[in-house]
């Protein structure tokens, strides 16, 4: 729509004309919302200052320096919605930096330590969110690309190298359920030395391999040099190769499930890895559920640090 006709059915004011106030260190508002799930602590006048369950149904952000009280006010919501028992959740938490995880240790149902591990999760898990294998495909690998730009550090302009990842995992898709990153870095190598037998009638694949074929060779070296310390790191290679997370066992009625994802003891990508394909996990199984059954229990989910992990598409 044209601005001029825009502005016959809403006025929208000019930042020129309407100054908008910044200002810190303000008192909260001293609004009176009918609130009574849950008390997170009270006003500079003495008054308690409650939430609703139904008030995390959309997304919040809590924002911060470092030091501002961001992680601690994260573990009061979650205690104070783990006492309040007469609503249907359950609380997932995904902590990259331990404290977090550590706090609630006390509460939580089930404690997934990545470091040990007590758990594994494969990034490239095919989704069984829909009936039809292509879309779950679609979904699949859109994802999965998603992960390994960020993960593998590569710039919008790496067509090339997201190209080939994407036909390959389209057709491991087609093949098994559970294709890990070392069985792409295999691939990607048969393909470079043109030695590449997936024993298929699939013809716009074997275009596709032909086309793939022709790039250049920058483009196979750039990604086999990125996939191979995932391939080589032995701990993070056993706890990417497949997934042990069964959340129709684990997300009953006011369970908390924390995820300690340390980065410290995993390293800064490891651990992104690790906590992408947590969420990615919860993502599907909330997906297929939302598809299949009428059942919507909430299922809350912290992420702290969240700026790592905010380009995913589904977030
Ligand atoms: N409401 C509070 N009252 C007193 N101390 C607090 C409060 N909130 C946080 N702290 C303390 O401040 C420090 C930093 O808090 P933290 O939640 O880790 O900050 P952030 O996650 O924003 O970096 C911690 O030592 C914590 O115990
Ligand atoms: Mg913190």
């Amino acid at each position: 729509m044209h601005q001029s006709s825009l502005s016959q059915i809403v006025i929208i004011p000019n930042p020129s004309i309407v100054k908008i106030k910044f200002t810190r260190n303000a008192q909260l508002p001293t609004v009176s919302v009918e609130r009574n799930d849950i008390t997170i602590g009270r006003l500079d006048d003495g008054m308690p200052f409650r939430l609703d369950l139904e008030d995390f149904f959309r997304h919040v952000y809590i924002v911060g320096a470092i030091g501002s009280g961001k992680s601690k006010t994260i573990t009061k919501l979650v205690v104070e919605l783990k006492n309040l028992s007469n609503k249907k959740k359950a609380q997932v938490v995904v902590d990259p930096k331990q404290d977090l995880a550590r706090d609630l240790s006390i509460y939580a149902d089930y404690y997934s330590d990545a470091s040990i591990p007590n758990f594994l999760v494969n990034p490239l898990k095919f989704p069984r969110v829909y009936i039809n294998r292509e879309d779950n495909i679609s979904l699949g690998v859109s994802i999965s690309v998603a992960i390994l730009e960020k993960q593998l550090g590569l710039v919008e302009t790496a067509v090339n190298v997201k190209y080939i990842f994407q036909v390959l995992l389209s057709k491991l898709y087609q093949k098994t359920d559970n294709p890990t990153l070392s069985n792409i870095y295999e691939l990607v190598l048969a393909l470079r030395n043109e030695e590449l037998d997936l024993d298929t009638n699939d013809e716009i694949f074997e275009k596709e391999v032909e086309a793939l074929q022709q790039m250049p060779a920058q483009s196979f070296i750039s990604l086999l040099s990125r996939l191979k310390p995932f391939v080589e790191n032995r701990v993070l290679n056993a706890v990417t190769s497949t997934s042990t997370i069964n959340w129709d066992e684990i997300l009953q009625d006011n369970a908390l499930i924390l995820f300690d994802v340390n980065k410290g003891k995993l390293g800064e990508t490891p651990s992104y890895l690790v906590r992408a394909s947590v969420l990615t996990s919860l993502v599907y199984w909330v997906l297929q559920r939302s598809i299949k059954s009428n059942d919507r229990m909430s299922i809350l989910t912290y992420i702290d640090e969240f700026q790592n992990v905010a380009h995913l598409p589904y977030i």
